[in-house]
């Protein structure tokens, strides 16, 4: 099947491209731009036209940071019901978290996963291996076998690696593996069993809370560590002012070290909570206002370099439980592009596409980012359309979602993997191979 995507306005920073143009897909990969293609002119084969007037045509998105809790949680989700709400929500490209049960910590977990994703035929999937063995922060995990498997970085996320002395040994190990280590930052002896932000909102609500420090500690430890060993640190879903202001910091002194934030952290604060309800749990958690400013102005300044996630899809009656004993997050992918545009109206169409492509290629060394002739035929198409996010309508199984109801200025079009139209208009194709 060939396809061409035609009359967009294509951004691709990869290449300094901002201009109309008609995109040719042929054999997966990107064969031709130019400023006026006609299905005809190929000669050979059935071509599917994607009609991008009034759009934006976009290297396919790449969510750095999801759950797909398979194997073990699949009541959550599944890895075909993960992917099939990365397509709906415009992502091409997905690299999943290691808190499954169990964790990824061998080869034959992370080869499941790769197989899992192939049968469900729709976005990549690139799974992360924990850093620990079980992810209990003690023993390594074998990260060159895990490497070879098809692991594309290590994360112990939903946990921080507690001991610095571990991770400092597993850094040192790992250093020349390929493979980013991503940092889940929350202290756990000063989160302890906090349910939100400490600061004014829990003090007028009363729940057990945790101060930013939580974070803003481990963040500079890690970054400390980073630098020392001279492992490349990605520091994930960053939600306070301070954690920010070291990430500058350790780049002034030379530190190796990446960073993203979530659509949650940019738009909502601890005020969230008005009840004793776990719809607005989250680790880490929303914080104050102020912390939100700086990450939408570190975003615009160019000191966060990813949009991510953190999809983490959890069942309706998990979510509905005793505050306490209710998991933390949200089912992100399908409202990600609107809330970041909701977050970010200013920002340059060409600095929203790299935080959502180029950038995630690069920090985890996978193809795609790009639209350059010979890369994947992965693209998304997105448009300046207002639309009401309806959790009833999600593919994802995970229905906990802040977001449910919201309207929002930018939405996902078209996905497109190795040239399959694998959703347009909300529609989701049947699924075809990738
Ligand atoms: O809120 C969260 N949920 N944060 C994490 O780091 C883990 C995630 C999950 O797996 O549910």
């Amino acid at each position: 099947m060939n396809l061409l995507i035609r009359g967009g306005r294509v951004v691709d920073p990869s290449q300094s491209l901002d201009a109309k143009r008609d995109v040719r897909i042929e054999n997966g990969l990107i064969a031709q731009i130019s400023e006026h293609l006609e299905p005809d002119d190929w000669g050979f084969g059935e071509t599917g036209v994607v009609d991008a007037e009034n759009a934006i045509v976009a290297p396919g998105f790449i969510d750095m940071h999801v759950h797909l809790r398979e194997p073990g949680q699949t009541h959550k989700e599944t890895i075909a019901t993960g992917t099939a709400a990365a397509v709906a929500g415009g992502f091409t490209s997905v690299a999943c978290m290691p808190n499954t049960k169990p964790p990824l910590d061998t080869p034959a977990l992370i080869t499941e996963v790769l197989r899992l994703a192939g049968e469900a035929a729709l976005a990549r999937v690139y799974p992360i291996a924990a850093i620990t063995k079980d992810r209990a922060g003690r023993e390594l995990a074998p990260f060159w076998r895990l490497h070879d498997a098809g692991a594309v970085a290590f994360s112990d996320d939903g946990s921080t690696v507690a001991d610095a002395r571990v991770l400092r040994q597993a850094a040192l190990y790992a250093r020349d593996v390929p493979g980013v280590f991503i940092e889940h930052c929350e202290d756990p002896a000063l989160k302890g069993d906090a349910v939100m932000n400490e600061g004014d909102a829990s003090l007028r609500f009363g729940a057990s809370a945790a101060p930013g420090l939580a974070e803003d500690v481990i963040v500079a430890r890690d970054l400390l560590i980073c630098g020392e060993t001279g492992k490349p640190f990605h520091l994930a879903h960053l939600s306070t002012a301070t954690s920010v202001d070291l990430v500058r910091f350790a780049r002034s002194r030379g530190t190796a070290c990446t960073c993203e934030v979530t659509p949650h952290h940019l738009l909502l604060d601890d005020h969230r909570f008005t009840d004793f309800r776990a719809d607005a749990k989250v680790n880490p958690p929303l914080r104050g206002q102020r912390d939100c400013e700086a990450l939408r102005a570190a975003v615009r300044d160019g000191t966060i370099d990813v949009l991510a996630t953190d999809h983490a899809p959890h069942t309706r009656e998990e979510k509905a439980g005793l505050l306490a004993d209710a998991p933390p997050g949200f089912s992100g992918l399908e409202v990600a592009l609107g809330a970041y545009a909701l977050a970010l109206p200013d920002l340059p169409l060409e600095r929203f596409v790299a935080l959502l492509s180029a950038n995630p290629a690069r920090i985890l060394g996978i193809p795609g980012g790009t639209l350059r002739v010979g890369s994947l035929g992965d693209v998304t198409v997105f448009a300046e359309e207002r639309w009401t996010a309806d959790v009833s309508r999600f593919q994802s199984l995970g229905k906990n979602t802040p977001f449910d109801g919201w309207t929002f200025p930018r939405r996902p079009i078209a996905t497109v993997v190795a040239g399959n139209l694998l959703m347009y208009r909300g529609r989701l194709a049947a699924r075809t191979p990738v």
